[in-house]
């Protein structure tokens, strides 16, 4: 079944009305807000329905996860990643920045350490430490020929890697797909990284939730627990899976996400980490949940479709102003490479924000000199932003 949302794509409702974080940032301001990774579109009409006949039920106390949901999301996993997985490995979270943390707790001890890929979204470097642990930061490799012809395509360094392991180093925190380069690791890498953690005894965090967001809509994800489980099933008990519906069926605001624990022993320190520190999940967001799991899929291919097109729109606006930029095989966020600027312009995030549009600072994914552009915003907002951009770069080029 294909439905036209269109409508709703091009034109969202404002959301200043509702303190959007988004958009709060730059109330009263003339900038344009393309940073946080939301999106500007209302959710799914059967999420949307779904959460109004809750609200009109009235009665909003504590609530369990609904008793078919687990059963769901293990279709779900069958059927859009081939993977099997078991409804007593869930673990139900309001958010995946706490599951990071609580993975750091359950799996390094004191004082141990946590490697990670960077550039990466920015809880992934300050996990570890904020939990007492320490983050060993391994930069991707750029591909220089690619940037050469302006385009950002990272790959995973193992010589770095290899020198970064300490013997302390216990958990690898992976970021799968790649936020902020919007890459999908190859096969060969995944399968190489899965050796790796296997002959270092390493655990593995695997957060997912840019997964549903592989814009052809039709390359698989591949959990890299499964690529574990490959392995051995001993493998696959050293593995933590995030993942939440908050990215792909913009519910971050109702505070529902998951862990995927296999090992129980694993799971039980997970959830002794958890213990009397962080809320349960949002009653809303089990019910959208559901609704996303149970129908979301007709319109999850029509925003695949919309940010296919935003992506190419945004890649072109950059080509002309000679930006390297990722063209990303997932997520909404494109990654730009600004540094021919920064010596004219000094920090270029703060720069094009002068010039009416607001970028998330590289240098918050450990990237200075680079920027996040999100582009799941209506069409004339970014037209409006690309085209600010553009006449900014222009002028600056220009010698103006
Ligand atoms: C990779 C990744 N994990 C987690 C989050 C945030 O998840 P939550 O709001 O559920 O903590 C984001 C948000 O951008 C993200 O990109």
């Amino acid at each position: 079944m294909t439905r036209d949302f269109s409508a709703s794509f091009d034109s969202p409702a404002d959301r200043l009305e509702w303190s959007a974080t988004k958009w709060e940032k730059y109330r009263g301001r003339d900038v344009i807000p393309l940073w946080i990774a939301d999106m500007d579109y209302p959710v799914a009409p059967a999420i949307q329905r779904a959460v109004a006949a809750h609200v009109r039920h009235g009665n909003y106390g504590y609530m369990s996860a609904p008793r078919e949901l687990a059963g769901d999301l293990v279709a779900y996993h069958a059927e859009h990643y081939g993977w099997q997985i078991e409804p007593g490995w869930i673990v139900w979270l309001s958010g995946l920045v706490l599951g990071i943390n609580l993975a750091v707790k359950a799996c390094c001890g004191d004082g141990e350490s946590a490697l990670t890929f960077s550039p990466v979204y920015p809880p992934f470097l300050s996990a570890a430490p904020t939990q007492g642990r320490r983050t060993l930061e391994v930069p991707l490799a750029l591909d220089e020929a690619a940037w050469r012809a302006g385009d950002l395509r990272y790959h995973i360094d193992f010589a770095r890697l290899d020198a970064a392991l300490l013997p302390d180093t216990r958990l690898l925190l992976l970021c799968h797909p790649h936020n902020p380069v919007g890459s999908l690791f190859s096969r060969d890498e995944l399968d190489a990284l899965a050796d790796f953690c296997v002959c270092h005894d390493l655990y593995v965090c695997s957060d997912e939730v840019h997964c549903d967001l592989i814009l052809d809509g039709t390359t698989p994800h591949v959990p890299f627990a499964r690529v574990l489980a490959a392995r051995s099933s001993t493998h696959l008990a050293r593995s933590i899976t995030l993942h939440g519906p908050g990215k792909v069926f913009n519910l971050a605001g109702l505070g529902i996400a998951w862990a995927i624990i296999p090992d129980a022993g694993l799971r039980k320190r997970f959830r002794a980490a958890k213990q009397r520190l962080v809320p349960e999940a949002c009653c809303f967001g089990y019910t959208a949940l559901q609704a996303a799991l149970r129908a979301g899929e007709p319109w999850r291919q029509a925003l695949l479709a919309r940010l296919r097109r935003n992506r190419d729109q945004v890649s072109a606006a950059l080509d002309a102003m000679h930006l390297p930029h990722s063209h990303p095989a997932a997520t909404y966020l494109t990654w730009i490479d600004t540094r021919r600027l920064v010596g004219k312009v000094g920090n270029a995030a703060q720069w094009f924000e002068q010039q009416g549009v607001g970028l998330s600072d590289g240098a918050d994914f450990g990237a200075p000199g680079f920027v996040r552009l999100n582009f799941a915003a209506g069409s004339a907002v970014l037209d409006e932003a690309l085209r600010r951009m553009q006449e900014a770069v222009y002028r600056l080029d220009a010698g103006g």
